[in-house]
């Protein structure tokens, strides 16, 4: 016998999206495809699993995500894959093996997987919709990236959002700054929480953004990354803030924004929500990668880009009362109680005429049928009975359109129905 649990269960960190809160992930789609299509990104559809040396490379092995929470197995063939943890390696790999003409503009959406500690607002399968931006290093562009990030958090109605800004430098100046970084630090050792103290020889970036007292002490007075950079690096960001500025997209300098991967150089940036827990409070983050196809075995090339976490954006909306979700109910719901053949042919007519249509099937009663209409949330019921059928009528039933009831011919209930969903201006 099936084990109950795991046959009739989502795997732990998953979720079904049922209608109608699968209706604002496409409201969320489409808006997001429609910004990005304007700002000039294309489609990209890449797989869902890639060979796991991709992310080994790209996204290092130092990595939380690589090194803890990857989902990497060997298929039948002993090839050794991976699911996606993020989409920006997959992209620049794509980018690597076509070679399209530079600036290679991309946006997506994809599930992301992370075999993480669930909890709310973080899954093993979130979902994120970006954009990758590769082949330009200006940073106007960086301005540009960060501003349509921005703009589509105000187009879904977000007011609460913080935008956190960084630079990570490049392989002239951050090695350098690691180097200072971590001898502060090695006087403080014993102020590090476990992990960190293991980990400072490794990578001293990532005690900056530790949650853990010690570790928020020993950093509160240390060299800034931004204090330290070379001149190219310290002109790219001024400029990347000037351009902020003159787009009126507001933002907090933060030191402690190392974020989790190692293909980051100079400007990195997060969006905070003030309207969910603060542990998991960011709804977006991206950053420059200038070293990262090369890393993929591609020219020296530059980009940029960012992932948005769908979930936690409508966490965001529901805090904020926004986007909620209230799908349109169908123009008609056609009620028949006359043999059903009326309703088979008027939802088609209605349909083919560009109208939202729904009925009920396996002959239900008058009343049950008029609770499915009144349920669907459908503007009006057009309604067939036995008297209707022989006069060749349909009785037109507003439930949420203004006006009183009416029989009208049968050969005008489209009509009717066009004009209660579009009237005459
Ligand atoms: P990330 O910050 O790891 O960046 O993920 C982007 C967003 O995905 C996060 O801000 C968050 O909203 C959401 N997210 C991440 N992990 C989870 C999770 N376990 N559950 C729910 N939501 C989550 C990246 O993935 C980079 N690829 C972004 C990027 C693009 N950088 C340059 N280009």
């Amino acid at each position: 016998m099936a084990d109950q649990r795991r046959t009739a269960r989502a795997p732990t960190g998953t979720h079904d999206i049922l209608w109608p809160e699968s209706w604002r992930w496409e409201v969320f789609v489409a808006t997001f495809a429609e910004e990005a299509e304007r700002a000039g990104y294309g489609l990209l559809q890449s797989p869902m699993f890639e060979y796991a040396e991709v992310f080994h490379r790209g996204i290092g092995e130092g990595s939380e995500v690589v090194g803890k929470e990857m989902y990497e197995f060997a298929d039948r063939d002993g090839q050794v894959l991976a699911l996606r943890p993020e989409g920006t390696a997959s992209v620049v790999r794509a980018f690597v093996e076509h070679h399209p003409v530079p600036p290679f503009k991309a946006w997506y959406v994809t599930p992301a997987f992370r075999h993480e500690r669930p909890q709310a607002g973080r899954y093993r399968q979130h979902h994120q919709v970006g954009v990758e931006a590769i082949g330009a290093a200006d940073p106007d562009l960086d301005a540009e990236v960060v501003t349509l990030a921005h703009d589509f958090y105000r187009r879904l109605g977000l007011r609460d959002v913080t935008l956190k800004l960084n630079s990570m430098g490049d392989n002239t100046c951050r090695p350098a700054y690691i180097e200072l970084l971590r001898g502060v630090l090695a006087e403080r050792r014993d102020q590090l929480c476990e992990e960190h103290r293991q980990r400072l020889d490794t990578n001293p970036l990532r005690v900056l953004d530790c949650k853990r007292e010690g570790c928020r002490e020993a950093t509160a007075e240390v060299p800034r990354l931004v204090d330290q950079l070379c001149d190219p690096c310290r002109e790219h960001f001024d400029r990347v803030r000037q351009g902020l500025d003159a787009l009126g997209v507001a933002y907090v300098l933060d030191h402690r924004l190392v974020r989790g991967f190692d293909y980051y150089t100079r400007t990195t940036f997060e969006f905070a929500s003030g309207a969910i827990d603060a542990a998991q409070d960011a709804i977006g983050g991206g950053g420059r990668y200038d070293g990262l196809v090369e890393m993929l075995g591609g020219p020296p090339t530059p980009g940029i880009g960012f992932g948005i976490g769908l979930e936690r954006v409508l966490i965001a909306c529901t805090g904020e009362g926004v986007l909620p979700a209230e799908p349109p109910g169908p123009d008609a719901f056609v009620v028949d109680v006359a043999g059903g053949e009326m309703a088979r042919d008027l939802v088609a007519a209605l349909r083919r005429a560009g109208l939202r249509a729904d009925r009920a099937y396996d002959g239900r009663s008058m009343k049950a049928q008029m609770k499915l209409a009144d349920r669907s949330g459908a503007t009006v019921a057009l309604i067939v009975g036995p008297d209707e059928l022989a006069g060749g009528t349909v009785t037109v039933r507003p439930l949420r359109a203004e006006g009183e009831q009416r029989s009208v011919p049968l050969e005008r209930a489209v009509d009717e129905v066009a004009a209660v969903r579009m009237p005459a201006r």
